[in-house]
């Protein structure tokens, strides 16, 4: 991964998967650089990566061709502005934090700065998560694609004009592996409830939950030619699919789970 120096600004949980998953896909540990306070600096310093404590004290003639935030949000306003500096250098911006506009970032790094915020989601963590991101007005085609390939070390990419979709982003994939555990929980307490054994419950749960998934991005067809694939008029498929489908069943339901992350998305912001 030829992009030049990658600067990490914050390697916890989210953090520490992106540089794992940058130098896996090639990027030398001599072109990574790390500011981590906490206990994620002995994982970045394991890597081979240059770890420093806080922005002070790193090289004075540092330019970085990317810097990422990967602080918590309610860190950002005391972490970011003392970044500022490499924005005149020609570095673009990426954060990964939830809930904190492209507005923000402008205001703590100067309003010519690029800057691309994004949403990753849990998976991430094991290399297959969904980004999306969303550029601002200065980030130039050359700083997008290294964004992207950052970004697509730790699974897959979508980009985004409008930031307004964000909320909706944050609801879905954001929020989304959430809603899949409790389905993994649901059809695991449903499995015990017909008499399965707890293990084998669990088992046939997360394995189909699982497989289901990988099969439905893989396919050639789409989610409801699959489902109807595996529909036989009068089978049992049709009997629980009759429950699911209902006007008061599961589509509905995680319309308004949906909706609610989403009002809740915009009023954080
Ligand atoms: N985890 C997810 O699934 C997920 C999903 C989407 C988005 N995100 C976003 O990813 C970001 C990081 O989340 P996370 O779950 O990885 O949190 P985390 O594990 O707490 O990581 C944040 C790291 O930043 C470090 N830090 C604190 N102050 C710092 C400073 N001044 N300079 C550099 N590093 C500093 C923290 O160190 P200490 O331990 O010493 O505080 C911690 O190791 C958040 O903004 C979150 O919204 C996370």
């Amino acid at each position: 991964m030829d992009i030049g120096q990658v600067l990490l600004v914050g390697c916890g949980k989210m953090g520490g998967a992106l540089l794992d998953g940058w130098l896996a896909r090639g990027l030398s540990p001599s072109d990574a650089i790390v500011v981590e306070p906490g206990p994620g600096a002995e994982h970045a310093r394991a890597t081979g990566a240059a770890v420093h404590g806080d922005a002070p004290g790193l090289p004075v003639d540092l330019a970085p061709t990317v810097t990422v935030f990967a602080v918590k949000p309610q860190n950002m306003a005391a972490v970011a502005p003392a970044y500022r500096v490499y924005a005149g250098r020609g570095s673009v911006f990426l954060s990964i934090a939830a809930g904190t506009p492209i507005a923000a970032f402008e205001n703590f790094l100067g309003a010519d700065t690029a800057i691309v915020r994004s949403m990753p989601n849990t998976p991430a963590a094991i290399g297959q998560g969904m980004i999306v991101a969303c550029p601002n007005r200065h980030v130039t085609d050359v700083m997008r694609q290294a964004c992207d390939r950052l970004l697509g070390a730790v699974g897959r990419v979508a980009w985004i004009d409008d930031e307004t979709h964000m909320d909706g982003v944050t609801a879905v994939s954001g929020s989304g592996p959430a809603y899949v555990f409790w389905l993994i929980e649901c059809l695991e307490s449903a499995g015990i409830a017909v008499g399965l054994p707890a293990e084998l419950a669990r088992q046939l749960a997360l394995e189909t939950v699982a497989g289901a998934g990988a099969l439905a991005r893989d396919a050639a067809e789409d989610p409801a030619t699959l489902r109807q694939n595996v529909t036989s008029p009068g089978g049992t498929t049709a009997a629980a699919l009759e429950v699911l489908m209902a006007e008061d069943g599961l589509g509905p339901l995680v319309t308004r789970a949906v909706d609610a992350a989403t009002k809740r998305s915009r009023a954080l912001a």
